[in-house]
């Protein structure tokens, strides 16, 4: 469903993806591993349509569909959802308005009608119980003052009411406790279904117990430089990133 082609992508004449390759099909969930710095952020922003990127080369496909020659609503519309390694903070909305504005925007995009208020809080209410969201935090502008877990948890409940069909995760279990981590993984694996596919951003393999990965792939400088299963996930986790920073360099 997502075939990456030779991407090459600077910023500020800083070339960060080097020619990356990268498939993910239906109903896969697959984790991106890799040192700080090779990356893997810079990648989630580029298939989300973050501007700054200046892309020299490659393409990004989602089901055949150019995203690269869309604007980030429309690819969000298309059914590309990214959660943040640092999600923003957004003081003087409310995080219930924000996320009725950016659910009924989408389905406007895909010429589907608003959901009118009942129906929308019924969905909102049934989704934050399982992630164990308090109604009070739908009320407070959105990301203000929410700890680390809480900004995460809200990230994968837009996921959720969004229903995208390509879920981008950027270490999501950064800043998050282990009850937090098992909450926010089982929130993603309902999600995990035969038409949608994921990418799992994740620096170490502690998220993978709890999301478990169809594929692994390493990323170093900008490159997908090895692909596996889940066992790979546990072989860096034994062996570091040395071998791929050494392999890199050579
Ligand atoms: N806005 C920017 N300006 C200059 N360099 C950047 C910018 N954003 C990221 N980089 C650099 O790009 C590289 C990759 O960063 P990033 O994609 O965040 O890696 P990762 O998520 O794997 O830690 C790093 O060397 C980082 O310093
Ligand atoms: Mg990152």
């Amino acid at each position: 469903m997502l075939q990456i082609n030779n991407l090459v992508v600077q910023i500020e004449d800083k070339r960060i993806l080097n020619g990356l390759n990268l498939t993910v099909n239906k109903g896969e969930v697959a984790a991106i591993m890799g040192p700080n710095g090779s990356g893997k952020s810079t990648l989630s922003y580029v298939i989300a349509g973050r501007e700054d990127y200046e892309v020299l080369d490659g393409e990004i496909l989602l089901d055949g569909q150019n995203l690269l020659e869309m604007e980030p609503d429309q690819r969000a519309a298309a059914g590309v959802f990214l959660a943040f390694q640092y999600p923003l903070e957004i003081p003087g909305v409310a995080t219930m308005t924000f996320l009725k504005a950016s659910l009924n925007a989408q389905r406007k995009a895909r010429g589907e009608a608003e959901l009118s208020t009942p129906d929308f809080i019924k969905r909102v209410n049934a989704a934050a119980a399982k992630l164990e969201i308090q109604k009070d935090m739908l009320k407070r502008a959105l990301n203000v003052g929410f700890s680390g877990g809480e900004k995460k948890r809200m990230e994968i409940l837009q996921m959720a009411l969004l229903e995208p069909t390509f879920c981008i995760l950027d270490e999501t279990d950064s800043g998050l406790d282990i009850d937090a981590l098992r909450i926010v993984s089982e929130g993603v694996n309902t999600l995990r279904e035969a038409g949608r596919g994921f990418l799992v951003i994740t620096h170490y393999q502690r998220l993978l117990n709890y999301i478990v990965p169809d594929t692994v792939h390493v990323m170093a400088s900008g490159r997908i430089v090895k692909s596996g299963g889940k066992e790979l996930a546990l072989e860096l986790e034994a062996n570091g990133y040395a071998d791929y920073r050494q392999s890199d360099a050579a």
